[in-house]
C-alpha cells in the first residue's frame, strides 16, 4: 500500500525506506505539531496568486501524513487556520474555507485505506457550515481507524483555547464538582482540545518564521522547536525524516539534569 503510494509519486522509495527504519530503531516522537507556513510566498515566487500555494500545500499533507504513518508517529497535529487568520483578505479566507472539502474529498479514500484518523481542534463556532461538513464527515468516515491521528487544527488559537479550559473549570467550581484547591495540571489539562493526546514532543515550523503565532501554548511547553527556511509546498518527506533525526540528537532533560548535557 505504502509502496504504491510512494511509486506513484515518484519517491526513491529504498532510501527512504532506508530510512525511516532506522529512526524507527530509535524514539519517534509520538506527536508531531506542524505550523504549515509560507504557502503565500512559495506562491509569489512563481509570480501566482496566493492561494496556489495554499492548493500546492496540500499535497505536502498528504506526503506528510504518509511519512508520518510509516514512522508510527501517533499523532500530527496541523495548524490549517488560525482565530487571527480571519484578518486576510476575504477571498483568500473563503478560499481557505473551502480547502477542507476540496482536500478530503479525493483523499478521503486515501486516508481510510491507510487507517489514519481524522480529527479537527479549534472553535466550530465561526467556521462556515459547509467548512465542518466535510471535515466532520471525514472524522465520521474515519472513526474506527486506529492508526495515525491526522489532527486539524481550524479556527484554533492556543489563548482563546486556554481561556475556553478557564471558563469551564470556573463553571465546575461554581457548581461544586470540585474546589479550587483541586484544580492542578491533569484537571485542567482535561477542558483542553487535545486533552486525549499527548503533548506534541516535536514542533516543526516551516517557511523561515521564528514564532508561535499563538499555537498550542500550554501542549508545546517541553516541545523540541524544528524551524526551518523550507516553504511548506516545498516540504517533503525527506524534510521531515531531517526534523524526526535532529529531535533524536535533541537531548530532553525536562529541567532535571540527567541526560548528555550536564555538568
Ligand atoms: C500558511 O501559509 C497557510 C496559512 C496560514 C493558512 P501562509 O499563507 O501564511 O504563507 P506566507 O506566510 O504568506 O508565505
Ligand atoms: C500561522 O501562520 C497560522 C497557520 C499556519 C495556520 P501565519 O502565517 O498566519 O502566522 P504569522 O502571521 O506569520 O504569525
Ligand atoms: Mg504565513
Amino acid at each position: 500500500m505504502i509502496d504504491k503510494w510512494f511509486r506513484k509519486n515518484k519517491v526513491d522509495r529504498s532510501s527512504i525506506d532506508d530510512r525511516v527504519n532506522e529512526l524507527k530503531k530509535r524514539g519517534v516522537p509520538a506527536h508531531v505539531a506542524i505550523i504549515m507556513d509560507g504557502n503565500g510566498r512559495w506562491a509569489k515566487r512563481r509570480a501566482l496568486p496566493r492561494v496556489a500555494g495554499h492548493r500546492e500545500g496540500m499535497n505536502t499533507i498528504k506526503r506528510t501524513t504518509k511519512i508520518a504513518s510509516a514512522l508510527g508517529v501517533e499523532a500530527i497535529t496541523l495548524y490549517a487556520f488560525s482565530t487571527e487568520n480571519w484578518k486576510r483578505p476575504r477571498k483568500e479566507v473563503e478560499f481557505l474555507m473551502k480547502l477542507p472539502k476540496e482536500l478530503l474529498h479525493t483523499y478521503l479514500p486515501e486516508l481510510i485505506e491507510q487507517n489514519v484518523r481524522v480529527e479537527m481542534i479549534g472553535h466550530r463556532e465561526g467556521l462556515p457550515a459547509h467548512t465542518l461538513e466535510s471535515i466532520d464527515y471525514a472524522i465520521e468516515q474515519t472513526k474506527q481507524n486506529d492508526g495515525l491521528i491526522l489532527n486539524f487544527a481550524m479556527n484554533y488559537g492556543g489563548r482563546a483555547e486556554l481561556l475556553e479550559a478557564t471558563k469551564a473549570v470556573a463553571k465546575k467550581v461554581a457548581a461544586g464538582d470540585y474546589s479550587v484547591d483541586a484544580i492542578d495540571e491533569s484537571l485542567f489539562e482535561r477542558e483542553l482540545m487535545t486533552t486525549h493526546l499527548p503533548d506534541p514532543d516535536l514542533l516543526i515550523r516551516t517557511s523561515g518564521e521564528v514564532r508561535l503565532s499563538n499555537f498550542l501554548l500550554w501542549q508545546l511547553a517541553y516541545a523540541e522547536f524544528i524551524f526551518t527556511d523550507v516553504l511548506w509546498p516545498d516540504f517533503t518527506e525527506a524534510h521531515f525524516l531531517d526534523a524526526v533525526e535532529e529531535f533524536q540528537r535533541r537531548d530532553r532533560r525536562f529541567g532535571s539534569v540527567e541526560g548528555k548535557a550536564h555538568i
